[in-house]
């Protein structure tokens, strides 16, 4: 430990390039992979940019993931935390017991079978959608043609939302993701998207039909409240996460033509493609954040109780101990064991259907349209380093 790394730092948002992290994310982690980090409300806590640090703390108990207890680490963030994150059914910010009640129902409704299910439809829902595109014609917005409407029509129909009110949570949803919005701006979107769901929740209840929402709310003793809290976060979790890894992974893929050629006419490496293309990208732009219940020393740092501590996944999915050339974009390797879904009790419940969606529209869309490229220089695609969920605001492509 050295002067240097003991000095606190503050968590960089930008980007100096679209597909990696920040720059001085890697320098420190590989000066040392746990430093002080300068929280904006005063607080001292701890960044994590590395690997096995990361992971063994998000499999630790003793951190809690707490909402009232976290610290964030992006000044823009604190109106979320503060205001809209601690609501009954918002299990990804709860500790055992009530994570482990709320994870295993959900778990009941996450089927095997049900994903499964879900497969063909998938396939006719890319698609439909490539259908349109070719429909309307070169230039398009890949973003709003494709990326965003094929997991928002997949989660919506999962959980038994109508699409048709697309506009509206699609809004919300951005409005809640963005580091520009004020509090002002977050409640309303929060309350509104409720207000919304609450209304859905009880149509549900009086009416049932065999959507997750459905199942929810006949097979369990979940309360009102605890349903439509369950269901935002399913929505919200549900469509820009995988909307984004869509997006940037097709800009990612028309950056990188030979890795592209593996993934649209090899069908046996799209499996691996998925992973590396997770780990490569990591749209999980901030965190995720822990705070200590106790004193806990990680790699000869004491992190104490109390103390907040942002892991950067984006950081650790690149530590060159774990991966091997990890900067390289490399569709054939085995990227498994990435952090790009977490890690721990809380590791992302929707993984299974965010593979299903990547592994089918990529190849189909490569597939249908062999002379996809982009439509502007790669210098003016929007990048989304303003969101917590990174990605491509649009992209602009022809065929
Ligand atoms: C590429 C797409 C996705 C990525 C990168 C992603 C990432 C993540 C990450 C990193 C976590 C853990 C956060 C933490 O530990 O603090 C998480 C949790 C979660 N994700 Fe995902 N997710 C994706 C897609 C989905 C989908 C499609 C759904 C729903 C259908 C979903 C639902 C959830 C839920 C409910 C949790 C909370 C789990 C818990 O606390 O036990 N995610 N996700």
């Amino acid at each position: 430990m050295t002067e240097a790394t003991t000095r606190p730092v503050t968590l960089p948002l930008t980007r100096e390039r679209p597909f990696d992290p920040p720059d001085a994310l890697g320098l420190w982690r590989d000066e040392d992979p746990i430093r002080p980090l300068a929280y904006p409300d005063g607080h001292q806590g701890w960044l994590v940019t590395g690997y096995a640090a990361a992971r063994a703390i998000l499999a630790d108990a003793r951190f809690s993931t707490r909402i009232d207890l976290l610290h964030t680490p992006v000044a823009q963030r604190a109106a979320q935390f503060r205001n809209t994150l601690r609501r009954p059914g918002f299990f990804l910010r709860m500790d055992p017991p009530d994570h482990t009640r709320y994870r295993r129902l959900l778990a009941g409704q996450f089927t095997v079978r049900r994903m499964k299910a879900l497969e063909p439809r998938i396939e006719e829902i890319t698609r439909d959608h490539l259908d349109a595109m070719e429909r309307v014609g070169a230039p398009a917005d890949l973003v709003q043609a494709f990326a965003l409407p094929i997991p928002s029509l997949v989660i919506c129909e999962l959980l038994g939302v109508p699409y048709a009110d697309r506009e509206k949570f699609q809004r919300d949803s951005s409005v809640l993701l963005s580091l520009n919005s004020s509090v002002e701006q977050v409640e309303a979107a929060m309350n509104d998207l409720l207000d919304y769901l609450d209304d859905l929740v009880r149509r549900k209840r009086a009416e049932p039909d065999d959507d997750l929402v459905s199942g929810l709310a006949t097979e369990t003793d979940l309360t009102d409240d605890e349903l439509t809290g369950i269901t935002t976060l399913l929505l919200i979790a549900g469509h820009e996460t995988t909307a984004n890894m869509l997006g940037l992974g097709t800009f990612a893929l028309l950056r990188n033509p030979e890795q592209l050629a593996a993934v649209r006419d090899h069908p046996e490496v799209v499996d691996h493609a998925v992973e590396e293309l997770l780990r490569y990208l990591t749209v999980i732009h901030i965190g995720p954040i822990r705070a200590a219940l106790e004193d806990v020393e990680i790699d000869g740092r004491l992190i104490r109780a109390g103390e907040s501590v942002t892991l950067s996944v984006a950081a650790a999915n690149r530590d060159p101990e774990r991966f091997p050339e990890p900067d390289q974009l490399d569709v054939t390797r085995p990227a498994s064991g990435h952090l790009t879904f977490g890690h721990g009790i809380h590791q992302c419940l929707g993984q299974q259907l965010a593979r299903t969606e990547m592994r089918i529209a990529y190849p189909a869309l490569l597939r249908r349209f062999p002379g996809l490229r982009l439509a502007v220089p790669a210098e003016e695609v929007p990048m989304r380093t303003d969101m917590a969920i990174y990605g491509v605001h649009r992209l602009p492509v022809t065929w």
